[in-house]
């Protein structure tokens, strides 16, 4: 439609957006196929998620049949294509080691593996990334250190950000399990990204803040339940990655009316939309711009406003921020 094609245009970033929620169906029917592995459901109600819960461990599943090099750079090629489509300039994307079983204690090689995707899309022409390498929210505060240790050593120049992701609600209060992780993230020089605010309440998005020192905080969008949280978050302009579909299909909200995002903005806090995991969630950045368009009525000067948040709020260089505003 016209208005998909202006959308497309926009100029805007992607903020939250996992490199796990990139596969599409077929391609795990078809690893899963050569692996000898069963799926779940049939590959037509593949991605028919109960909740959060039931979606992280499908996770496991299907990262779990990336076994090789070559899997890897056909995902975070293909993940740069549907950017790409979107008329996304930059994406920050996180990516959790801990998901990827066949991966695990080589993630100098996961990394350069991902990496070699990403180069191969931008010397084609395709949209820039950064990789904010994740923490699951059930890991333990030394594994969390060993991490942040094993990313100083490496060095890699394709990670711009430390990211703490999965299942708040089952792991009770976690903030102060990772706060010394992410205390040496920030002196390492990594930006540091929370998700909260999804399957914890307001208390999971102060402990992001407070504890854990974030730049950025993913969903965030249960700030809403504490007025005295979101005039911090406006105070202090921390953006919010909203994921607004997401939301929707992994229960948060029952529908796109009750959702908090226009209300976040209209209090003053920096929000942009994301999609989080576009394949599994059937999700597109386009889409979810014509989602708070259609919803919320937001007229083109609140829709620029928000692209405009979504390139700031990103981890890109200021060249590459420059280079899209
Ligand atoms: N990992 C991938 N998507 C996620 C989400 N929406 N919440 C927590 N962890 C995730
Ligand atoms: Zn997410």
């Amino acid at each position: 439609s016209a208005e998909e094609i202006r959308l497309k245009a926009l100029p805007k970033a992607e903020v939250h957006l996992h490199l796990e929620g990139c596969f599409e169906a077929a391609l795990i029917a078809q690893w899963a196929y050569t692996e000898g592995v069963a799926l779940p459901r049939p590959q037509q109600d593949l991605f028919k998620f109960s909740g959060l819960a039931d979606f992280l461990g499908f996770l496991d599943l299907a990262c779990g049949l990336a076994r090789t090099q070559d899997r890897l750079v056909e995902l975070s090629y293909g993940l740069s294509q549907r950017l790409a489509a979107n008329g996304t300039g930059y994406a920050d994307v996180i990516f959790n080691p801990t998901h990827w079983h066949a991966w695990h204690g080589r993630l100098g090689a996961m990394l350069d593996a991902i990496d070699a995707g990403f180069t191969a899309a931008e010397q084609d022409g395709l949209p820039g990334v950064g990789l904010c390498v994740s923490l699951l929210r059930t890991q333990s505060a030394d594994a969390a250190i060993e991490l942040v240790d094993t990313l100083t050593t490496l060095r890699h120049p394709r990670v711009v950000a430390l990211s703490v992701d999965g299942n708040e609600a089952t792991a009770g209060r976690t903030g102060p399990r990772f706060a010394e992780a992410f205390r040496k993230a920030g002196s390492a020089g990594l930006r540091r990204t929370v998700h909260a605010g999804e399957s914890s309440g307001p208390e999971g998005v102060w402990d992001a803040v407070d504890l854990l020192g974030a730049d950025r905080i993913d969903h965030g969008v249960r700030a809403t339940e504490d007025p005295a949280l979101v005039q911090m978050l406006a105070d202090r302009q921390i953006p919010l990655g909203v994921c607004p579909t997401s939301n929707l299909v992994l229960g948060v909200y029952p529908s796109i009316e009750v959702h908090p995002i226009d209300r976040l903005r209209q209090a003053g806090v920096r929000v942009s939309v994301n999609t989080d995991d576009p394949a599994l969630l059937g999700a597109s950045l386009v889409g979810e711009y014509a989602l708070c368009r259609q919803a919320f009525g937001w007229t083109d000067e609140v829709t620029r406003a928000v692209a405009r948040t979504s390139i700031e709020a990103s981890f890109a260089s200021a060249d590459v921020k420059a280079g899209l505003l």
